[in-house]
């Protein structure tokens, strides 16, 4: 049984028993109205105790039951039960008090914490709104402002600021949550304390015509900050209600709002999301063997990449050596370093002094392989040419200590190839970081063929330490991302040849939900790196394979993007995000005229319509050869490093949910203008054939 009744003298202690976080299964709720009647019929009972046992409060409602048929009692009745006791209950909040869980105790009649304690309403992060009378009972307790920001950004608050504005009573720091309910109860039956219903409070309800013009401001300022996102919307519509009509009807409105959110494909992206990055540390080396200890990185190179990692782990506690090869390069990764420590200091992240103990007592530099004897593990962030790794992999065969991790920070590059030149090749793997690296959350761990599995989840407890989320790969050219990134921005690149312009793919693209477009993105992160890699694989180019030229023309005019001034676009102080730029146009119909293309018209649907089948056809290439594990991991990959949006899942459940048969469809309608590029995927067309979904493979594989 969950929830388990008992009398301690005059007071009846409701406890939660739902490992791991106890969430409200259908048990759950059965069990609590079971319990509370108990309570209300209990004469001897003066004070009800709501507690949970093991490490949390309620953590909200069970997720895993969204999208199955509802089942009875439901939880905005179960509140409500709560709520119409007659004697007081007092909710003990601990851990991280959240969703249905702080509805809950918003339904109880006093509220108390321990310390430490977070409470939030993050529903808004899974595509839905508070459901159980969450939209109408915050306001009543902590006013518009402070509802309105808890329940858009979906951020939990501390206990403290939770006591600031009214939310919980009292906060107890040295006792046992139990032990504080009687306390509190007591104190409650010593001056005959009322039962206190939050939906009768209506003191912090102002009248509509003040908190109008409030709601609108932040229904305006939503649009922009979570573009594209529908719940925050719906939440600012049912806060409306709670201004301006009778509870009742406002608990109502929610619940019609709640279910709309609830059938919503935002709804379903958002939880795979949520699922997806816990379970993509699932992987079968974890079951095999445990991390090697990790206390001092080498870091090979102080370039922005070097730099980025090696902050990424001194803000994490770790200690850093870095190496370069001279003393100039030297100088200039040190001041890289700073200047990045330098905007955390100016972010707030940390302090001026916190910035100096980590230069002073975490890291030092060095010129020489021989220093890294203390290292766990190095990292090896030099220039991306594959002699360069090679010969700094055959000093750290010579120079690191037995047992030390050998990790490469390619993006590309065959890594059993580097493997093979040192001794040691199980200890060898790629920590594909991305940039800024002491920013992006994404860490491809990538797999070689002959790496030791504590290596690899030394990988995966090193991502978690530095606050990352790690996805195991293969080794092929570009492993999950960058291998897919490369065949979507070729689909761009073709759609530009054919008629759209770079703008307006940037625009579809944006308008789809990405924080930027592919021509955008290219020129952020410096057209020269596309170059190099072009130039590294042109001789592997298929003599059927369409080639457009105009970045290659644009870089051989020293154009590299941002970082040069003009790129795609042209960054000048007039626009500093920039504006078109009438060159790259010109080049641009200088190729089509010179390779006698015919142009089209494209509707953004239509790019968008290419766009995202070149990306699912390659994404089940990656599977395919089992590159990525399973869907999600493509999915986490994307949603990590390449800013897909989280509310449509990934890819690839982006294309479940579209339909695997429309989406090869498309492919092969597009296949009959080029069969080379849009060539069906065996996978996705296994799967169309037997009528399952990616999300068939997540639990088989
Ligand atoms: N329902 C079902 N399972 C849940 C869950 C929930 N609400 N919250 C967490 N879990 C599961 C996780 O999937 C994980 O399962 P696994 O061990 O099989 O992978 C396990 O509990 C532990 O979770 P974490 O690994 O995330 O543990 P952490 O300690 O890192 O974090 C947490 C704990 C802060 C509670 C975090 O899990 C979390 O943020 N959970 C979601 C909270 C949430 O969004 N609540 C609102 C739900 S919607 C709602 O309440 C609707 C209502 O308004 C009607």
């Amino acid at each position: 049984m969950p929830v388990q009744y008992e009398r301690k003298g005059e007071f009846a202690l409701i406890t939660i028993d739902n490992p791991p976080v106890n969430a409200l299964s259908r048990e759950v709720r059965a069990g609590l109205v079971e319990a509370v009647e108990r309570y209300d019929n209990d004469d001897g009972a003066q004070v009800g105790i709501l507690v949970c046992a093991g490490r949390t409060f309620i953590a909200g409602a069970d997720i895993r039951e969204f999208g199955k048929p509802p089942q009875e009692p439901f939880l905005p009745d179960v509140v409500n039960r709560i709520e119409a006791c007659v004697k007081p209950i007092v909710a003990v909040l601990h851990g991280t008090t959240l969703g249905g869980g702080l509805e809950v105790a918003m339904g109880c009649h006093y509220r108390i914490a321990m310390g430490g304690t977070k409470l939030g309403l993050p529903e808004v992060n899974l595509g839905i709104m508070p459901g159980a009378g969450g939209t109408q009972r915050l306001p009543r307790l902590v006013g518009l402002e402070a509802a309105l920001d808890m329940m858009t950004s979906g951020r939990p608050i501390s206990a403290d600021r939770a006591k600031e504005l009214g939310l919980i009573e009292v906060i107890f720091t040295n006792q046992e949550p139990v032990e504080a309910g009687l306390d509190f109860a007591r104190s409650l039956v010593d001056r005959s304390a009322p039962t206190i219903r939050t939906s009768e409070l209506n003191d912090k309800l102002d009248d509509p015509a003040s908190s109008a013009p409030l709601l609108e401001d932040w229904r305006e300022k939503l649009s922009r900050k979570r573009r594209g996102e529908i719940a925050p919307q719906k939440i600012i519509s049912a806060l409306k209600i709670a201004y301006s009509e009778p509870f009742e009807i406002g608990l109502a409105k929610e619940r019609e709002l709640f279910s709309e959110l609830m059938e919503s494909d935002q709804r379903k992206g958002l939880i795979h999301a949520f699922f997806s990055e816990r379970k993509v540390a699932k992987i079968p080396e974890l079951k095999q063997a445990g991390p090697r200890p990790v206390e001092t990185v080498g870091v090979i190179g102080g370039g922005t990449m070097g730099a980025g990692i090696a902050v990424a782990h001194l803000l994490s506690g770790l200690t850093v050596i870095m190496i370069e090869r001279d003393k100039d390069s030297l100088e200039r990764g040190i001041a890289n370093l700073e200047g990045i420590l330098k905007g955390s200091v100016a972010r707030g992240k940390i302090s001026a002094e916190q910035k100096q103990t980590l230069m002073d007592q975490k890291f030092s530099s060095s010129l020489r392989y021989d220093d890294l004897q203390s290292a766990d593990i190095v990292i090896e962030a030099a220039f991306e040419d594959l002699a360069v790794k090679q010969d700094i992999f055959r000093q750290l065969n010579r120079a690191c200590k037995p047992g030390c991790v050998l990790a490469t920070n390619t993006s590309y590059l065959d890594i059993n190839l580097i493997a093979d030149v040192t001794a040691r090749p199980e200890d060898v793997i790629g920590l594909h970081f991305f940039s800024p690296a002491h920013v992006m959350k994404l860490l491809e761990v990538v797999v070689p063929d002959k790496t030791a599995p504590d290596v690899v989840a030394t990988g995966f407890s090193l991502a978690k330490r530095l606050g990352k989320v790690a996805v195991r790969a293969g080794v092929c050219d570009g492993f999950i991302g960058n291998r897919i990134l490369s065949t979507y921005r070729k689909c761009a690149d073709y759609m530009v040849l054919d008629g759209a312009s770079p703008y307006q793919v940037d625009r579809a693209v944006t308008e789809f939900g990405l924080p930027m477009g592919p021509f955008a993105m290219a020129d952020l992160a410096g057209l020269d790196i596309g170059w190099a890699n072009r130039k590294r694989l042109a001789s592997a180019r298929a003599v059927r394979e369409r080639y457009a030229t105009f970045s290659d023309k644009i870089c051989e005019n020293g154009w590299f993007g941002r970082k040069t001034g003009q790129g795609f676009y042209i960054y000048d102080e007039e626009t500093p995000s920039g504006r078109p730029n009438p060159a790259v146009e010109h080049i641009i119909d200088t190729e089509r005229s010179d390779a006698g293309l015919v142009t089209q018209d494209f509707s953004d649907a239509e790019i968008m319509r290419r766009y995202m089948a070149a990306m699912i056809n390659e994404g089940a290439n990656v599977l395919g050869a089992k590159i990525a594990q399973r869907p999600l991991d493509v999915d986490v990959t994307m949603l990590y490093g390449y800013g897909f949006p989280r509310w449509r899942g990934g890819p690839m459940k982006y294309a479940d949910m579209i339909g695997l048969d429309r989406v090869l469809h498309d492919i092969r309608t597009f296949e009959t203008e080029d069969a080379y590029f849009w060539q069906p995927s065996t996978l996705l067309v296994e799967l169309v054939e037997s009528d399952r979904s990616f999300e068939s493979l997540n639990d088989e594989r």
